[in-house]
């Protein structure tokens, strides 16, 4: 295994000359690839790909770790773990590619990470239904409005809804086959919809794989901040993937996918026990919060 040259020694131009050489011999094999748009995206991740092995000047033995890792990564993922996602969030890929993909239009609600907990076909509940399904949490109600960026109300928006209860699980981590904190439901004639929910708590990502060591070896924390998932589609308007956090949670600042935008942060508005509720549902002794989420949806193609 060779030893890495300090950062300040010169790299002759002859080797310089020879490294160059393999990318464009590389860069080259993909010259007759039909597709345009993959011979693109082939040549521009070797062209980045080779800059950043020459940059560090990589060596062998750090090159083999990383090839350790990714085949860890793929060893760990199976269709309930999904350990690329969340590399890709925690370097922040995730968000680039989001950043890219969801520019700003008018005041239509911002785009954050999905997160790879989100599940197909989720249970439908009503308006004002319940989609803890029994996982543990602080009731949360939460209301608001779907609207097209005219203001018009969007009827039938369907809003899939995800969340990790109190103890910091999404129901994909419990290890059977319970579906808890889903759900979804579509907003009524007016654009309006209600349900609900837990009050969302901080939580680790996944960190018991090689994603979860990387962290801890560069001295990141695993920690996201609360929030709660959403996912607004509707006939021509651009399907919007986000979440809402609670406004004061300590880690707003330092989410470790750096998912949090300003315009996200809600007013989780704490309800002692006793409160009356909103549908009049009965909560017992228990404390309840409340919160308010209006969306507006960018037309699509935007
Ligand atoms: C989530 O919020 O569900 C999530 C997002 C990125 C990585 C891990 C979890
Ligand atoms: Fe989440």
């Amino acid at each position: 295994m060779n030893e890495r040259p300090s950062p300040a020694t010169p790299v002759p131009a002859a080797q310089q000359e020879r490294e160059a050489e393999v990318t464009r011999q590389v860069l080259a094999s993909f010259d007759g690839c039909a597709d345009p748009r993959l011979r693109e995206i082939m040549q521009s991740l070797v062209r980045h790909l080779h800059a950043f092995v020459r940059e560090v000047r990589l060596t062998e033995d750090e090159w083999s770790q990383g090839i350790g890792f990714l085949a860890r990564a793929g060893q760990i993922t199976d269709e309930r773990r999904q350990e690329f996602i969340l590399l890709s969030d925690v370097l922040g890929a995730s968000m680039q590619t989001v950043a890219v993909n969801n520019e700003a239009y008018g005041d239509a609600t911002e785009a954050t990470v999905f997160g790879p907990f989100f599940m197909e076909n989720s249970p439908e509940i009503g308006q004002g239904g319940d989609l803890s399904f029994g996982a543990p949490g602080e009731p949360c109600w939460v209301e608001g409005s779907v609207r097209d960026v005219d203001g018009k109300p969007v009827a039938g928006a369907r809003i899939e809804v995800w969340e990790a209860d109190e103890d910091g699980l999404y129901d994909t981590q419990y290890g059977d086959d319970r579906t808890a904190a889903r759900a979804h439901l579509y907003s009524d004639a007016e654009g309006r919809y209600r349900f609900w929910g837990l009050t969302p708590t901080p939580y680790p990502i996944p960190h018991d794989g090689p994603v979860g060591a990387l962290l801890a070896a560069v001295g990141r924390s695993p920690m996201r901040a609360s929030h709660l998932h959403f996912m607004v589609s509707a006939p021509a308007q651009r399907t919007l993937v986000t979440h809402i956090f609670v406004r004061d949670d300590e880690l707003l600042g330092q989410d470790c996918v750096f998912g949090v935008k300003e315009s996200l942060v809600k007013d989780f508005l704490h309800q002692r026990a006793g409160t009356p509720t909103p549908d009049g549902r009965d909560l017992g002794d228990r404390s309840w919060s409340r919160v308010r989420f209006d969306i507006v949806l960018a037309p699509q193609g935007t």
